[in-house]
C-alpha cells in the first residue's frame, strides 16, 4: 500500500480531527501518501479529494468537528453509487481507506472491503453505541458536556424547588444519559434499557419532593423516548416540583476534545494504519480491556449491544 485515504462520515464527534491527525502522521512518517477525503462518502463519490501532509493536519488535535467535514449518505448502500466512489478512488490511486464514523460508515467500508478497496473503521460518535469497543471516540468529551450542563441546572433546579427534565442524546444508546446521571447524581435516569412508565417516575418524583424532602429534582432523559417539554409540564401538575425541560441536542457533539478522547483516537488512528500496512481491511478498531485490538466489521455489526445492568443497578443504589 503507497496511497491511503481517509474520511469522516455521520454524526461528528470531537476528536475526529485527533483520528485524522494520527493517521495522517503514521503513515507518512512511514512513507505512505495519505488522501483526506471531504464529506463523508458523498465526497468519496464526487471526487473531493486532496492530499493532506503533516502540516495539513497541524494544530487540529483540540479542534472539535471534523475539518474534513461529514455526511450522511443513505444512497451508498447502492452498489452503482459505490462503483462511481471506486472509480474516484481509483482516479486518485488510493488504494485502502480508514473510514471515522458509527455502524452507518463501517456498513459502508465492509462493502468497499468487499468491492476490493480495503477499509478499516474507526469509532467516532459520541453515542458510545458500538458494540465491539468499550468506548467511542467523541464520548468521553460528549459526557463532560453533559454534565457541566447537568451541575449548572443542578444549581438553578435546587433554587427554584425545581425538577429539570434534561434529553440527551444517544441515537438508541442510554449510555451518556447513564453515565451522566451517575456523574452529577441526577434522581432519575430514563434510558431505552431502563423503559419509560411515565405514572411511576410521577410517584417517584413526588416521594422525592415529599419523602426525601429534596429541593430538586434532575431526570435525564435518552433522546427519542418521549416529549420532554409535555413530561415537563405534567411534572408541575402532579408533583410538588415545578417543571423545566431542557434538550441539549447539538452543543453535545461540539467543543474541543478531552484528553482521554484525544489518546484514544491518537492510538485508534495509529492502529488503523498499522492494519492496512498488513494488507487487512473489514475490520474496526476498538478498545477493549485498555488494549487496542482490530475486529472484523461484520462480527462488530452483530455483536449484542453492552449491557448496562450493573451500572443501572449501582445507580439505583446511589439514589
Ligand atoms: O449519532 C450521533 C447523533 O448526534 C445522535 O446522538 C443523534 O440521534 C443524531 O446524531 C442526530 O443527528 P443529526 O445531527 O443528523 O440531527
Amino acid at each position: 500500500v503507497k496511497r491511503i485515504g481517509v474520511l469522516t462520515s455521520g454524526g461528528d464527534a470531537p476528536g475526529m480531527n485527533a483520528a485524522i491527525r494520527a493517521v495522517t502522521r503514521v503513515a507518512t512518517n512511514i512513507g505512505l501518501e495519505v488522501y483526506g477525503i471531504y464529506d463523508g462518502y458523498r465526497g468519496m463519490v464526487d471526487g473531493k479529494i486532496k492530499q493532506l501532509t503533516r502540516e495539513s493536519v497541524s494544530d487540529i488535535l483540540d479542534r472539535g468537528g471534523t475539518i474534513l467535514g461529514s455526511a450522511r449518505l443513505p444512497e451508498f448502500k447502492d452498489i452503482e453509487v459505490r462503483k462511481k466512489a471506486i472509480e474516484q478512488l481509483d482516479k486518485f490511486g488510493i488504494e485502502a481507506v480508514v473510514v471515522i464514523g458509527g455502524d452507518g460508515s463501517y456498513r459502508g467500508a465492509l462493502a468497499l472491503t468487499d468491492m476490493g478497496v480495503n477499509c478499516i473503521g474507526l469509532p467516532g460518535t459520541i453515542d458510545n453505541d458500538i458494540a465491539s469497543t468499550d468506548e467511542t471516540i467523541g464520548f468521553s468529551t460528549a459526557l463532560n458536556t453533559v454534565v457541566d450542563a447537568m451541575d449548572k441546572l443542578r444549581d438553578t433546579s435546587s433554587s427554584h424547588h425545581r425538577c429539570s427534565v434534561v434529553e440527551v442524546m444517544g441515537n438508541r444508546c442510554g449510555d451518556l444519559a447513564l453515565f451522566s446521571g451517575l456523574s452529577s447524581g441526577a434522581e432519575i435516569v430514563i434510558t431505552s434499557e431502563t423503559g419509560f412508565d411515565e405514572s411511576e417516575v410521577l410517584d417517584r418524583l413526588r416521594e422525592f419532593d415529599v419523602v426525601k424532602k429534596k429541593n430538586h429534582a434532575l431526570v435525564i432523559i435518552s433522546e427519542k423516548i418521549t416529549d420532554v417539554e409535555i413530561f415537563a409540564r405534567k411534572v408541575s401538575q402532579f408533583t410538588g416540583f415545578s417543571g423545566r425541560a431542557t434538550i441539549l441536542g447539538h452543543v453535545q457533539r461540539g467543543g474541543s476534545p478531552t484528553p482521554g478522547d484525544r489518546v484514544l483516537a491518537s492510538r485508534m488512528g495509529e492502529k488503523a494504519v498499522d492494519l492496512l500496512m498488513q494488507g487487512v481491511g473489514g475490520q474496526c478498531v476498538g478498545i477493549q480491556r485498555g488494549e487496542i485490538v482490530g475486529v472484523p466489521i461484520e462480527e462488530a455489526l452483530n455483536m449484542p449491544s453492552k449491557s448496562r445492568k450493573d451500572l443501572q443497578n449501582l445507580f439505583d443504589r446511589l439514589v
